[in-house]
């Protein structure tokens, strides 16, 4: 049956008291969330669309969507693109109460016992899968223009000269000269305010972003997250049991009073002030500054996610969240991943002078710490004053990448994609118009071998406007030069 066919269903799974004291957004949550759990929306079950479940319930389209998002940040619904809502085939609350061997059955598991709650919610996330390495892939640094002779010879003398100290256990915050130079960068760098013992060395950011879930939710406390906004953060706090709030953004960023009307309390809140992503739009001083105020007054952590704020090609970075707070509730996530290898695996949260012992407790308790050579090579690598010409290297690189991808959109895609904010980062976003579907484009796209990431991919709920996330940094301009002429033709074919 097609979605669309069921419109009769919401007056019974749905049923409003439009007097309560409960807001209407909620009521419906929890009718669907109630027939999804009491099994009469079952697993697969296609669920009505937002705007046939507002006629019926005779709401606006924007209640029905709320609701409808919140189930999807927590589980129970699902999109697929072009087909419609549907109840998640896996919910947590099934496999705990499914017997042995249930739903996802075969003659293996019949002898299992169910996932643990944990468990169940970990197994239903989707992890991000790696694209080819073709345009317009974003995310990864230009590799072939590492210097992988130094990390060699660097690599080779810490073996030759330090394997002995460095083969065993170690400390779990990490290496302490590593930490140290981290401490001193990002001071330098970012303006963070911090000591090198509030430096905990992790598996890259995402690491970071699991302790940070681990340690400061609850199952049910709520997130502020960036709507739309990276998914692999959301599926950390998704995996604690975080009721995952969706926050709208603005041309100054994460939209403080918007997310105070969907929650006004929060327990946590996920920003990347300095280059949102996926959107690039910069947290301006002002909203930064409500920010930390809301946070104060809702006694909130705040997560400044720093990704990419090294490439910046116009202006100086505004300095770091972190640097501003005097409260001591932002913790600072960096990763090496950018500016150095995804590969690498090395990254940082920077924590209040509080949380280092539960994070470094932590840190030991996932697995005791990261590869004893590598951190001490990356010390070298940035005592050593290459980091730093790394970074200028690849900033003039990428600007230069992202200059030619500009100029070919502007010479063979015109008007009909509109550039965002381009003075940073590794990867642009061009805006569709109006009604376009971002999905179907970056899927003509693959297909005619061009990767381009769906804004709305990035999303939990619908998105005004459509977009296309294009990378620069690993490609030539020639080979950006000739993928931008294959984009404009597909947008001529998907404009019809
Ligand atoms: C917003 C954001 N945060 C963090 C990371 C870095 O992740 P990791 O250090 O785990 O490789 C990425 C990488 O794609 C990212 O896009």
């Amino acid at each position: 049956m097609s979605p669309r066919t069921i419109s009769s269903a919401p007056p019974t799974l749905v049923r409003l008291e439009p007097g309560a004291r409960t807001p209407l957004h909620r009521q419906i949550y929890d009718s669907l969330r109630e027939a999804i759990v009491s099994g009469r929306l079952a697993p697969g079950a296609p669920v009505p669309a937002t705007r046939v479940l507002a006629q019926e319930l005779r709401v606006s389209r924007n209640t029905t969507a709320a609701a409808v998002a919140q189930l999807r940040a927590e589980g129970y619904l699902e999109v697929r693109p072009r087909s419609g809502t549907f109840v998640s085939p896996l919910l947590p609350e099934a496999v705990l109460t499914a017997p042995a061997g249930g739903r996802r059955g075969g003659a293996t598991r019949a002898h299992h016992p169910a996932l643990a709650r944990t468990g169940a919610r970990i197994a239903a996330l989707r992890p991000s899968t790696t694209s080819a390495a073709r345009p317009f892939r974003f995310g990864v640094p230009a590799l072939d223009a590492f210097p992988w002779e130094l990390w060699a010879r660097l690599t080779s003398r810490r073996l030759r000269h330090s394997a002995a100290g460095l083969a065993g256990y170690s400390g779990p915050a990490g290496y302490a000269p590593l930490r140290s130079a981290i401490a001193q960068y990002v001071r330098a760098a970012r303006g963070v305010v911090c000591e090198p013992d509030q430096v905990i060395v992790t598996s890259g950011a995402q690491q970071g972003l699991d302790l940070v879930a681990r340690l400061l939710v609850d199952p049910g406390d709520t997130v502020w997250f960036e709507e739309p906004g990276y998914p692999s953060a959301r599926a950390a706090f998704r995996a604690v049991g975080a009721a995952v709030v969706p926050v709208p953004l603005d041309d100054e960023g994460l939209d403080v009073r918007a997310g105070a009307r969907r929650a006004r309390q929060a327990r946590l809140v996920y920003a990347t002030p300095s280059r949102q992503y996926p959107v690039g739009v910069t947290m301006s001083a002002a909203r930064r500054l409500e920010l930390l105020q809301w946070a104060r007054r809702a006694n909130a952590w705040v997560v400044e996610d720093d990704y990419d704020s090294e490439f910046r090609y116009v202006s100086r970075p505004l300095a770091c969240l972190q640097g501003l707070d005097d409260s001591g509730r932002v913790l600072y996530v960096g990763t090496f991943s950018k500016t150095l290898f995804p590969g690498l695996r090395l990254g940082y949260v920077i924590v209040p002078a509080d949380l280092v012992d539960a994070f470094t407790t932590a840190r030991a308790v996932a697995d005791w710490h990261s590869a004893s050579v590598e951190q001490a090579v990356l010390a070298d690598f940035i005592e050593g004053g290459h980091f730093a010409r790394h970074i200028r290297r690849m900033r003039v690189l990428y600007q230069a990448r992202r200059d030619a991808l500009l100029a070919a959109l502007r010479e063979f895609v015109g008007d009909r994609i509109e550039v965002g904010d381009a003075a940073a980062g590794m990867q642009l976003l061009g805006w569709l118009p109006g009604g376009a579907s971002d999905r179907r484009i970056a899927e003509l796209a693959h297909a005619e071998g061009v990767e381009v990431a769906a804004l709305s991919s990035f999303a939990v709920g619908p998105l005004p406007r459509g977009g296309l996330v294009l990378g620069f940094t690993e490609f030539a301009p020639p080979v950006l030069r000739t993928a931008v002429r294959r984009l404009a033709a597909i947008l001529d074919r998907a404009h019809g």
